[in-house]
């Protein structure tokens, strides 16, 4: 595991658009796997200013995110559709890009399909995540057990709370939400794991505390390709 200090957000920012934008020069039809939250967003900036420049090209390669609310519409300022669109793909050119359906009529039915889609593209180059203050990865939330597949999961309290301020009314945060499982974030051939403010006690937990389904991103010290880049203070890590 790697971890890269950055001494504020926009430093972070840019040294996570360096590491996407360079998995992009070195293989051009690579398969990101994308987050959203705060957190990214100042990287996707980065990457659409890189791109208008010219010196950017995703014609080639294809997304796959994360997660996506349970009931929002596509045209819902907080659905991950829309965030996606308006700080990313409505200014870069990828060939195509994938998020689960959250008003599906069947959900089991789309969590199967998103799986299909991860199979048939994957395994995912490289997958960029946030980190929860409940240690969430996506919206694999702590639990007893590890998810492999794609699932739709009910969201933890915390993580209503955490989000609710991004809706006019805190009612309105959906309650469920389909997420990509464990498996497919283990098999990504390498995790860049963005921490900013306010998770440097998670993170540390996730990076240097016992392996468990309580805290979902312990699961990445077995990956063998992370890099971890945050504005937390130096930890030491066990691996
Ligand atoms: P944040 O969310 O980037 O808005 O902090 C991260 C997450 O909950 O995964």
């Amino acid at each position: 595991m790697k971890i890269l200090y950055a001494p504020d957000y926009e430093s972070l920012s840019r040294k996570a658009a360096m590491l996407i934008g360079a998995q992009i020069l070195q293989k051009p039809c690579s398969v990101l796997g994308l987050a959203t939250g705060s957190t990214p967003i100042g990287a996707y900036r980065y990457l659409s200013q890189w791109h208008a420049a010219g010196d950017l090209d995703f014609s080639q390669a294809r997304s796959i995110n994360l997660d996506e609310y349970c009931g929002l519409p596509d045209s819902h300022p907080q659905s991950y559709h829309y965030f996606m669109r308006q700080h990313l793909f409505d200014h870069v050119n990828f060939a195509a890009s994938d998020l689960p359906e959250g008003c599906a009529e069947d959900l089991q039915a789309e969590c199967r399909r998103y799986e299909q889609i991860i199979s048939a593209y994957g395994p995912i180059d490289l997958q960029l995540l946030g980190i929860g203050h409940n240690g969430h990865i996506g919206f694999n939330e702590p639990s007893d057990h590890f998810v492999a597949q794609t699932h739709l999961v009910r969201l933890k309290e915390q993580t209503i709370q955490a989000n609710a301020r991004f809706f006019d009314d805190p009612g309105q945060v959906p309650r469920q939400a389909i997420t990509m499982g464990i498996a497919a974030i283990l098999q990504a051939k390498k995790v860049l794991l963005l921490a900013g403010e306010g998770k440097e006690e998670i993170l540390r937990q996730a990076l240097t505390g016992p392996i468990t389904p309580q805290v979902p991103a312990s699961i990445l010290q077995l990956h063998p390709d992370v890099t971890v880049v945050t504005t937390a203070k130096e930890m030491s890590c066990s691996r």
